[in-house]
């Protein structure tokens, strides 16, 4: 059944409404339908469902051929957090959510598109929104730095390896640790914008980092986990940008799925194993309803072999354009602003060097500062941040110590990596799961809870509750304690005269 309008307004758009006559999700074939209605240009029709219902737009012309530039004001943040990234296909802005300020909760962030797509020049719209934005942003380049050159000196902390973006994130969980202690000290539950920064760790090309065959890809999948569960309520944020979006591909992890499923999601241009991918992964349940983006904006005719006479070569691209997923128009085709120049420079890119502006890009509080001021290969990472020598020989170092540690522990650096158990589908990112990360990575060693407990004490600036140790305890990332067990161990250890921890006031523990 369907009734079709038109509207006058830019002359010929044709909207029709459609429903399922048995209330079943409509599903369609495009070029069925383009030549049904006489679409020379698929770019024209539009097709947006929500189950048995759908809008079938036809318009007198491409609606996102050409998008206009973005500009400093379109990335300044609204009241709800967001900056404007692009535009709907009927003119509406695209918002794109960086932080939500009514929970307080840091975001995570996917960009999935296949090669071409246009991630990385989306996380470059972001990456400069965060420097705008007074957001300290860490950035791992992981094709050597080619795919967002301009954020060099753009963001507080960029790395170009694999080696690189594995202590990035070790030190990122050692900031959300060290937060999470602080801010339990102070009785403050919930991340509130204006006092410490948000801190935003980045991945593009993550899947180089977690695929099957990556030397890093069961620690880089533990610690991207520990940060999207700890991260959330002390502001920091994690991004990841990749070609495939398959879970087993990216370390096979519920948390990785459940990062998909609340995070702030963006689908660039797909292949069709993407999609089934993304479905039978249960990330996209959307899937099937959205009209696939093409490769360009070609009229779809047939050519002969003999027809000199077509020539593609100005055709426009379709790189951009995607589908905001989390957003209120999830089956809407959108378009990202333009940033910077579509064709390629022989260097960094002047438009977009404007856009970050010449000031220094936001540095972490001087509490994460010290935070970070340590002996271990992930603080030493840190602080050589600025050194390309001295960072690709710690890299170097990095990399043959995780090749000895799993030599030693019976495992080439070719066996297959642990996955996580995949199959018990559990999203809540708050609960532990219990699950066993296994072993590979003999740079992380679980601490028992005696040592969690010293630690919590020890980053402690004042006197702490049973409960709130207990709580910073289980923030650490590790196995999930009941306050009982925390209880007990403090007894244990503030029961000698001259024990470790002593009561300085009623139910009251401190390093002694
Ligand atoms: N928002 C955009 N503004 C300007 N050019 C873009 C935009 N998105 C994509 N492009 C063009 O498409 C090309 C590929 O985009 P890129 O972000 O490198 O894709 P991916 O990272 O998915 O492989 C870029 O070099 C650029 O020419
Ligand atoms: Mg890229």
């Amino acid at each position: 059944m369907s009734t079709a309008m038109t509207r006058p307004a830019d002359g010929l758009l044709t909207v029709f409404k459609v429903e399922h006559p048995e209330g079943k999700a409509i599903t369609y074939d495009r070029d069925a339908l383009c030549k049904k209605l006489g679409v020379d240009d698929p770019g024209r029709l539009i097709v947006e469902t929500q189950g048995y219902h759908g809008l079938v737009m036809v318009y007198p012309h491409n609606p996102l051929a050409q998008v206009r530039a973005v500009t400093r004001e379109d990335l300044i943040m609204d009241r709800h957090g967001r900056y404007t990234a692009g535009f709907y296909h009927n003119g509406q802005p695209v918002r794109k959510r960086l932080f939500d300020p009514s929970t307080g909760s840091a975001q995570r962030f996917v960009l999935i598109g296949t090669t071409g797509a246009g991630k990385s020049k989306t996380l470059q719209l972001q990456l400069i929104a965060e420097k705008i934005n007074g957001i300290c942003t860490w950035l791992a380049d992981l094709k050597e730095g080619q795919s967002v050159p301009e954020a060099a000196g753009n963001v507080d902390w960029r790395v170009t390896s694999l080696e690189g973006a594995v202590l990035m994130l070790m030190a990122g969980v050692e900031v959300a640790k060290a937060r999470m202690r602080r801010y339990s000290a102070l009785g403050r539950n919930a991340f509130v914008l204006g006092d410490d920064p948000l801190l935003h760790i980045h991945i593009d090309e993550v899947n180089r980092l977690l695929e099957r065959g990556s030397p890093y890809r069961a620690l880089a999948t533990r610690l991207i986990k520990e940060l999207s569960r700890t991260g959330r309520s002390v502001g920091v944020g994690i991004g990841l940008a990749a070609q495939a979006f398959h879970l087993e591909e990216l370390g096979g992890s519920d948390t990785l799925r459940a990062m998909m499923k609340t995070g702030e999601v963006t689908l660039l241009r797909w292949t069709s194993s993407m999609m089934r991918q993304l479905v039978a992964d249960g990330i996209l349940q959307i899937g099937s309803q959205l009209l696939p983006i093409p490769e360009t904006l070609a009229p779809t005719v047939l050519r002969s072999p003999f027809d000199v006479a077509g020539d593609d070569s100005d055709v426009p691209g379709t790189q951009g354009m995607a589908y905001y997923v989390s957003g209120p128009r999830p089956t809407s085709l959108m378009r990202h602003l333009r940033v910077g120049s579509i064709a390629p420079l022989p260097g960094l890119d002047p438009e977009i060097l404007a856009l970050y502006g010449p000031e220094e890009p936001r540095r972490l509080e001087e509490a994460s500062l010290q935070a970070l001021d340590g002996d271990g290969i992930e603080y030493m990472a840190y602080a050589l941040r600025n050194d390309d020598g001295a960072m690709a020989a710690l890299c170097a170092q990095f990399a043959d110590a995780v090749r000895t540690s799993k030599t030693k522990a019976g495992r080439g650096p070719t066996a297959p990596a642990d996955a996580d158990a995949d199959d018990h589908a559990n999203d809540d990112h708050n609960s532990e799961d219990g699950e066993d990360d296994g072993g590979g990575d003999a740079t992380l060693p679980p601490a028992s809870l005696p040592e969690r407990i010293l630690a919590v004490l020890k980053a402690a600036t004042a006197p702490m509750s049973a409960a709130a140790i207990c709580e910073a305890v289980n923030a650490d990332g590790g196995r999930q304690v009941g306050l009982g067990a925390v209880r007990n161990v403090l007894t244990r250890l503030s029961a000698p005269e001259n024990g470790p921890v002593t009561r300085p006031g009623h139910g009251l523990y401190a390093l002694a």
